[in-house]
């Protein structure tokens, strides 16, 4: 008899800015000896390159051909993090200023620039052992995935962490301005028509609000293994 070889786990985290997804997305592939593939920055390396090449971002048609004419490729760094490069070079570094911030919900609500970008992410996710982090990794791009996570918070603990983590890169960001942006943000990535940010309903809901990221972590990892125990 021969018997069948599984395919390793694939493992969803969607949620809203801010919620730790990438944090814990992270910590969780580097615990278990996955791959982790952060899709917002998939996203922002075309933003960047939109805004690098002075592309109109409300002309659609010529964003999707921009990103049929772009290569975004993901590897993993030391720490666990993914570094980007655009069409070979590494954008890494430029992805998280306010100019790709105010720019990337628009490139991403484009539904051709998103047919793609689920196109290369489930080629990603082929061979299985990743954890995907995203908006709409469970409901949309993987959703036969072994294991759905869907991280909330408050809009005060997310844009508290967002300016944290701007200030350690260097930029002076008013934390009232960026809750008003992270919330504006929030309504155009749900409120779009093609694939949005949505809780998948076969989802683990995890509220990160007042919870440290080991614990959080923690957590996953015990219903990973629950999941994938034969
Ligand atoms: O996770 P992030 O903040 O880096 O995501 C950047 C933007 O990309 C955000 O506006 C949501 C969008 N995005 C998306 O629409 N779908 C994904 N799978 C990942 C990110």
């Amino acid at each position: 008899m021969t018997s069948k070889k599984k395919r390793a786990p694939v493992v969803a985290v969607d949620g809203p800015a801010g919620a730790g997804k990438s944090t814990v997305a992270r910590k969780m592939a580097e615990r278990l000896g996955l791959l982790y593939l952060d899709t917002g920055a998939m996203y922002r390396g075309l933003a960047w390159k939109a805004l690098h090449c002075g592309a109109d971002l409300r002309d659609e048609p010529n964003l999707e051909d921009l990103l049929q004419r772009t290569t975004i490729d993901l590897y993993r760094q030391s720490d666990g993090t993914n570094e980007v490069l655009v069409d070979g070079k590494s954008v890494t570094n430029m992805l998280r200023g306010p100019e790709v911030n105010a720019s990337v919900s628009l490139v991403a609500g484009v539904r051709g620039v998103r047919e793609e970008m689920v196109k290369r992410q489930r080629a990603m996710a082929e061979h299985g052992g990743v954890v995907m982090d995203g908006r709409d990794i469970g409901t949309f791009v993987l959703p036969n995935a072994d294991l759905k996570f869907y991280l909330t918070a408050s809009l005060e603990a997310r844009a508290l962490r967002r300016h944290k983590d701007l200030c350690q890169l260097g930029y002076d960001v008013n934390l009232e301005t960026l809750s008003q942006e992270i919330e504006h943000r929030d309504r155009l990535d749900s409120s779009r028509a093609f694939a949005p940010l949505a809780q998948a309903p076969d989802a683990i809901v995890i509220d990160t609000t007042n919870v440290e990221v080991d614990r959080v972590v923690d957590d996953m990892i015990a219903w990973y293994q629950e999941k994938t125990h034969d």
